[in-house]
């Protein structure tokens, strides 16, 4: 047991923790606060990300899922609360936690008048990293940009510019990654090996905090996910607790006889003797079958949908947009 422990934890430990820092959580925030004028952007969020995980910030536009990641990223300042990166406070100890942060910007953000690579070794220059080439070939590599290596970065496009985002964030090889909508604008093909590489590195120890308004993408990479709505963190839960308890199913029925009026308050859709209903769970199929019987109607034909995190996410956080 002890040596299976040892085994799964030498995995995922990045190259650049130490075994000191292995209790510590990746991303601590405690009662973060910040208000822009009369909005108050963040009220008072509560979040902790432990070393390893594949973790999903999500919300609608406006949420403050950037407000908390600047915050993160000492881009901005918090009116109260703490943050920590792998137990360095974002304030206090600004240059330590910002070291071991990758952020990949939301916005795009780039130098018109440097090539790739440049641009990567300015950047690895920033923390220090003077003969960086090795790991910059590598990076550039995994997200397709070596033919882009000496191209002006004003004569990319936008998704290739996106790419260089995330190389950018990778150079000093962060244990923690932080990634503001990577995949918006950015064709099918990059996506995919945009996520096989960050999978990769979420294999090899690094922590990855994930923001996107692709459900699905979320819903098939993060472990766990945070909903945040006006500031304010309304679900955190695992992927699988949120998609069984919040979802509940749909049942697709196609019918001979009547449909039972206790049923039809389910019923999202419906065309001659075809019913689209939603149950709470999956124990209430034991009740809707019942209650067929019952009423002597016979199933002709019965599918279950899977809920999805976007059906999740509408009950949780709704439509609107701030
Ligand atoms: N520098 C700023 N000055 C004033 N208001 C700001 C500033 N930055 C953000 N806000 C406001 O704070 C709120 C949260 O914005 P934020 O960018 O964090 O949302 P978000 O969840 O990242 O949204 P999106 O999904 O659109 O990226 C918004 O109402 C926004 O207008
Ligand atoms: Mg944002």
């Amino acid at each position: 047991m002890a040596l299976w422990i040892c085994c799964r934890y030498a995995v995922m430990i990045p190259r650049n923790l130490d075994l000191f820092n292995l209790m510590l959580p990746a991303i601590d925030v405690r009662q973060a606060r910040k208000r822009y004028g009369q909005l108050q952007a963040l009220d008072g969020v509560d979040l902790r990300i432990e070393q390893g995980e594949f973790f999903g910030l999500l919300g609608p536009n406006g949420a403050g899922k950037t407000t908390l990641i600047n915050l993160l990223a000492g881009l901005a300042l918090p009116d109260d609360g703490q943050l920590s990166v792998l137990g360095h406070d974002v304030v206090k100890q600004y240059r330590a936690s910002r070291r071991l942060l990758g952020v990949v910007p939301q916005e795009l953000v780039f130098d018109p008048f440097f090539t790739v690579r440049e641009t990567l070794r300015m950047q690895s220059g920033f923390f220090g990293l003077r003969h960086n080439d090795t790991w910059i070939d590598e990076v550039m590599h995994h997200l397709d940009l070596t033919d882009k290596a000496d191209t002006n970065m004003r004569r990319l496009s936008g998704g290739m510019k996106r790419r260089v985002l995330v190389a950018q964030a990778l150079v000093h090889k962060p244990p923690v990654i932080v990634l503001d909508e990577p995949t918006a604008g950015v064709d099918v093909e990059l996506r995919q090996s945009l996520w096989r590489f960050i999978q990769q590195l979420n294999r090899d120890g690094h922590t990855i905090l994930l923001t996107t308004h692709y459900l699905e993408e979320a819903e098939a990479l993060c472990t766990r996910i945070a909903m945040l709505k006006h500031g304010r963190i309304v679900a955190l839960d695992s992927t699988l607790n949120l998609l069984r308890s919040l979802a509940g199913c749909r049942v697709r029925l196609k019918i001979a006889g009547y449909l039972p009026a206790t049923l039809l308050p389910q019923v999202v859709e419906q065309a001659e003797g075809d019913y689209l209903l939603t149950l709470p769970s999956y124990q209430a199929l034991e009740s809707m079958l019942a209650e067929l019987r019952v009423a002597g109607t016979t199933v002709q034909e019965m599918t279950l949908q899977q809920p999805d995190l976007e059906e999740v996410f509408l009950r949780l956080v709704g439509r609107t947009v701030q």
